[in-house]
């Protein structure tokens, strides 16, 4: 059976998809069971990096969200509106839903499960936090049976690129913005990126998934890497540390009802410590637990092909759990949609 997925999106992430779809020889066993039946963009006339036929392109992503037809939608589009509506409207016609939108699963998380749950369909966000880095899977899964106390990460590439490039360069931090968004790895409006509010988007879905708490968004402190000069740089570096925007959420476990406490904000780290050497795009996430201990996941945290890496790898995961594959992971280890709509922001 061929499974059509709608793709809302086809820029930097978007494109990444098609092209892994596009090849799919030498990947998953599951992609050639696959088919993009349509696609939704804003421009119909701009210029793309990928070879799509124009017949399945469309400004009209309603059309898309309401064809019977298809069962996965991917939303790759960003922002608030139209994407939360778009991905409402798919859930409500019964379709799968494939999201890299971090901002509108850090706000409308709970509205969106709870239909999802309602319709008895997938919602799947593995690309929402940390680009490449299967870290949503780990959370959800593979970390289960630990107690969590704390989950440290740069959970931003664009401002890990500029921090890295500033530390080694002495860049300049707007020449060195306009590169990250020519590389595809800032937000449509790169103050997201700058000021912290990306970050505080992640470190909201993958501090819910970690400690199994609803976290708001105006709980968490929030200062992004505006103010740092080169001169803080410059004294970090004489005195053996290095400044990283860290995203930290961490819980007093031995303590009965205490508070989850999240920030995210610039912070001078030693140069021993295990994310300050995490450079460029690169994002880490340090995962204390009980009883493994300390666990480390780093890897391309933006960029088109790393984070159509793990678009895909929801879209697998669905068409997996669809087939009710024996093996499929999600039915292993009883993960379903219900799991994510009991845990998610
Ligand atoms: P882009 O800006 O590169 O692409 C957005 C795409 O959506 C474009 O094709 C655009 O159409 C289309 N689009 C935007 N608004 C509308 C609208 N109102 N109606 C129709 N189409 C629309 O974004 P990215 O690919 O970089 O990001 C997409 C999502 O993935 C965001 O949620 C982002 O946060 C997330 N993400 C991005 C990462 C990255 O490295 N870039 C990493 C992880 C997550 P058109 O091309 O015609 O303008
Ligand atoms: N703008 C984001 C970043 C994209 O730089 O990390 C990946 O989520």
């Amino acid at each position: 059976m061929t499974y059509k997925v709608g793709l809302l999106g086809l820029g930097t992430v978007g494109a990444g998809v098609v092209k892994i779809l596009q090849n799919p020889k030498g990947r998953h066993p599951l992609l050639p069971d696959l088919q993009i039946t349509h696609v939704g963009v804003r421009s119909l006339t701009k210029a793309r990096d990928v070879a799509i036929s124009s017949d399945i392109v469309t400004d009209d992503l309603d059309s898309i969200v309401n064809d019977p037809e298809i069962d996965i939608i991917v939303e790759v589009i960003g922002g608030i509106e139209p994407a939360k509506s778009l991905i409402l409207k798919a859930i409500a016609n019964g379709k799968h839903i494939v999201t890299a939108n971090k901002a509108v699963i850090a706000r409308y998380g709970n509205e969106i499960f709870t239909a999802a749950k309602q319709k008895g369909v997938y919602v799947m966000l593995e690309a929402a936090a940390c680009g490449g880095i299967p870290v949503i899977q780990a959370l959800k899964q593979s970390l289960g049976g630990n107690r969590i106390s704390e989950l440290t990460g740069i959970v931003n590439g664009t401002t890990n690129y500029i921090l890295s490039r500033m530390y080694f360069e002495g860049a300049d931090f707007e020449a060195t913005l306009a590169e990250a968004q020519k590389l595809g790895y800032a937000e449509a409006d790169p103050t997201a990126d700058v000021d912290g509010y990306d970050a505080a988007d992640k470190m909201a879905i993958l501090a819910s998934l970690a400690f199994g708490d609803r976290v708001k968004l105006e709980d968490i402190y929030r200062e992004g890497i505006r103010a740092i000069t080169s001169a803080d740089i410059g004294y970090a570096k004489e005195l053996g540390f290095t400044i990283k925007l860290l995203g930290i959420a961490k819980r007093d476990v031995t303590q009965e009802d205490s508070p989850l406490e999240i920030r995210v904000h610039p912070t001078m780290i030693p140069l021993q410590h295990p994310l300050a050497n995490i450079h460029g795009v690169t994002n880490a996430v340090r995962i204390e637990g009980d009883p493994i201990g300390e666990v480390v996941f780093s890897g391309p945290g933006a960029g088109s092909g790393a984070t159509a890496s793990a678009v895909v790898a929801d879209i697998i995961n669905i068409v997996a759990a669809l087939k009710a594959i024996p093996n499929n992971i999600n039915q292993l280890m009883g993960c379903s949609h219900e799991h994510y709509a009991e845990i998610a922001p």
